[in-house]
């Protein structure tokens, strides 16, 4: 009785501990946890176990808006962010061949509490990494990595 009520704590600690990107679209609804993602989908690199979409976003090539709601986790109230963009359909998935290239500063975020909370926050102009030489009309992915306090990363990206 006493174990399998701490087995339901362990649970939604987990299933809670989760990003939602809100803009630009995601490829889908990844907050998970069944028997192909035992540990739940957000956690695998590098896509939160979602295959490359086919109902692309359009997106700046010039940069522009990323906003996304961190507070889905439990027993974390800090956090680091990271934003890449991989480039292409190269790679495994079609998807990009990789996510390498940052397109700001990692950053730290502390929430409220270590409870899930609903805030969001939206980075109004996001650059293009250095150096990319991009024209309207490439496919690239968004990658928003949230690297919790033990050092474990949930992943959400948009196409
Ligand atoms: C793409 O489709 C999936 C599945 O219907 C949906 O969850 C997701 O939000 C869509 N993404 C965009 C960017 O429209
Ligand atoms: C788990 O969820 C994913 C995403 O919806 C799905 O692709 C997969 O088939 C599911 N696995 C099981 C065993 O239901
Ligand atoms: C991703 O695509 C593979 C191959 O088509 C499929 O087996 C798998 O279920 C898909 N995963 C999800 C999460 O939809
Ligand atoms: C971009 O991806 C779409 C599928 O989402 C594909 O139809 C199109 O050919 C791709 N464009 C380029 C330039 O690779
Ligand atoms: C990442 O992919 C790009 C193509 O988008 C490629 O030019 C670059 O060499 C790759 N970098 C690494 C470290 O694999
Ligand atoms: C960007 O390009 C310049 C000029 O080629 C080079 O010196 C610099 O190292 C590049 N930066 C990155 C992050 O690749």
């Amino acid at each position: 009785m006493l174990a399998s009520i701490l087995i339901a704590a362990v649970g939604a600690a987990l299933v809670s501990a989760h990003t939602v990107l809100t803009y630009p679209g995601w490829r889908g609804d990844n907050l998970i946890t069944n028997d192909t993602f035992p540990y739940g989908m957000q956690w695998m690199y590098p896509c939160g176990g979602m295959n490359t979409t086919t109902n692309r976003t359009y997106w700046p090539v010039s940069g522009g808006a990323i906003a996304f709601q961190p507070g889905w986790f439990q027993g974390h109230a800090t956090a680091q962010i990271f934003i890449n963009l991989g480039f292409g359909t190269d790679g495994p998935n079609g998807g990009p061949p990789n996510m390498s290239n940052p397109m700001i500063p990692q950053f730290g975020i502390t929430g409220p509490s270590k409870n899930p909370y609903s805030g969001t926050i939206c980075l109004p102009q996001v650059p293009l990494p250095v150096n990319a030489s991009v024209k309207a009309g490439d496919n690239a992915t968004i990658q928003v990595v949230e690297l919790a306090v033990h050092g474990a990363a949930l992943y959400s990206v948009s196409d």
